[in-house]
């Protein structure tokens, strides 16, 4: 199971299990805490809301979070990302067709072109667009005014983000990496809307493996569940759940054939490191992107790595995990 996977298939699968209220979103109580004070607050003071940054690993709910803020504020949301706009003319004609208060998402936020990034400044800040017309000599500057929306950005790289643009964002939410029950309480509810049943145990053992990461846990539940209804099971029950997770290569702490990949490559071809991220990525013929995005975080999470300024080397705890002699 490749953890990058984004066939159209798993985007349906996604959106059926998104939850649309704060209140069916699982975990990060801090967070919820935080944002249902804010809305409601902002609800009664009848205002848009606050521009919003959210920044975490892949998989955590950004994008959840993101819809579900819409809905609990009842405004429309317009969804786009930091690659697909090019021009300064694209964001425009995006923003001048929101309305008060509408939710403007960009994911991937990171990846902005300074052009266009340049636009969202006074967008965000002044609710206004500074457009110059015509060329050369007879060019001028026209102000438009625009809809006081709310602009919610979703990052997995906040050191990427140039600071003025940071600095506009009135709330920063950052999302951790989610608790075992929380990643059980997950898997249970997605089994109820997926009309399957599974034991507390079993999705106790699926919630170990899922790298405290929603998507991931339920990918893995629907993998289980492909082997269950392969054997005829009704009720998926922790042999099952043991079974499919060999098969998949996924061991006790949730690593796949490729984290695996990647700690045997830093430890056997350059002594535990520290060695360059592009290195490691040819060695293993991944992107280096897909590396650093996908991998890497919960590998630091473990522990298992860790970046120094000459590169990335691997812990004692990988080298006992992988089951290798550590000489240091
Ligand atoms: N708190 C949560 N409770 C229940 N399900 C969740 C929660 N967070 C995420 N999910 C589930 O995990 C899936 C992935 O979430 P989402 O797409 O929002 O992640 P993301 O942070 O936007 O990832 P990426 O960085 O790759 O865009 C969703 O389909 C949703 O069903
Ligand atoms: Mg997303």
């Amino acid at each position: 199971m490749s953890q990058k996977d984004s066939s159209d298939d798993n985007v349906q699968f996604e959106q059926t299990l998104r939850p649309h209220l704060l209140k069916d979103y699982i975990g990060q109580e801090e967070v919820k805490k935080n944002l249902c004070i804010f809305i409601d607050a902002t609800k009664k003071r009848e205002e848009s809301l606050e521009h919003i940054l959210i920044h975490g690993p892949p998989g955590l709910g950004k994008t959840t979070l993101a819809h579900i803020v819409a809905r609990e504020m009842g405004v429309n949301i317009k969804v786009t990302s930091g690659p697909a706009l090019e021009k300064q003319g694209d964001i425009a004609s995006i923003i001048t067709n929101l309305r008060d208060k509408d939710i403007l998402f960009i994911d991937e936020i990171h990846r902005l072109k300074p052009v266009v990034e340049e636009v969202l400044y006074s967008a965000m800040e002044d609710y206004c667009l500074d457009l110059i017309i015509g060329k050369g000599p007879a060019a001028r500057t026209m102000r438009l005014k625009l809809p006081r929306f709310t602009l919610i950005g979703a990052t997995t790289k906040m050191s990427m983000l140039s600071s003025p643009l940071r600095d506009r964002f009135g709330s920063l939410i950052h999302l951790n990496f989610y608790d075992a029950d929380s990643i059980r309480e997950i898997i249970e509810r997605s089994a109820k809307i997926l009309d399957c049943k599974i034991d507390g145990n079993a999705a106790a053992v699926l919630a170990k493996c899922s790298r405290q990461t929603p998507r991931i846990a339920n990918r893995l539940l629907r993998r289980v569940r492909d082997f269950a209804d392969y054997y005829g099971k009704t009720v998926i029950d922790t042999g099952i759940v043991e079974t499919a997770l060999k098969a998949l290569g996924v061991d006790e702490l949730g690593l796949d054939n490729v984290d695996r990949e990647i700690l045997n490559t830093i430890i056997l071809k350059f002594k535990g490191g520290p060695v360059g991220l592009n290195t490691i990525a040819a060695s293993i013929s991944e992107e280096e992107n897909t590396v650093e995005d996908i991998y890497e975080p919960f590998l630091l999470k473990l522990g298992f790595l860790e970046r120094t300024p000459r590169g990335r080397q691997v812990t004692s705890r990988a080298y006992e995990h992988m089951g290798l002699k550590c000489n240091f």
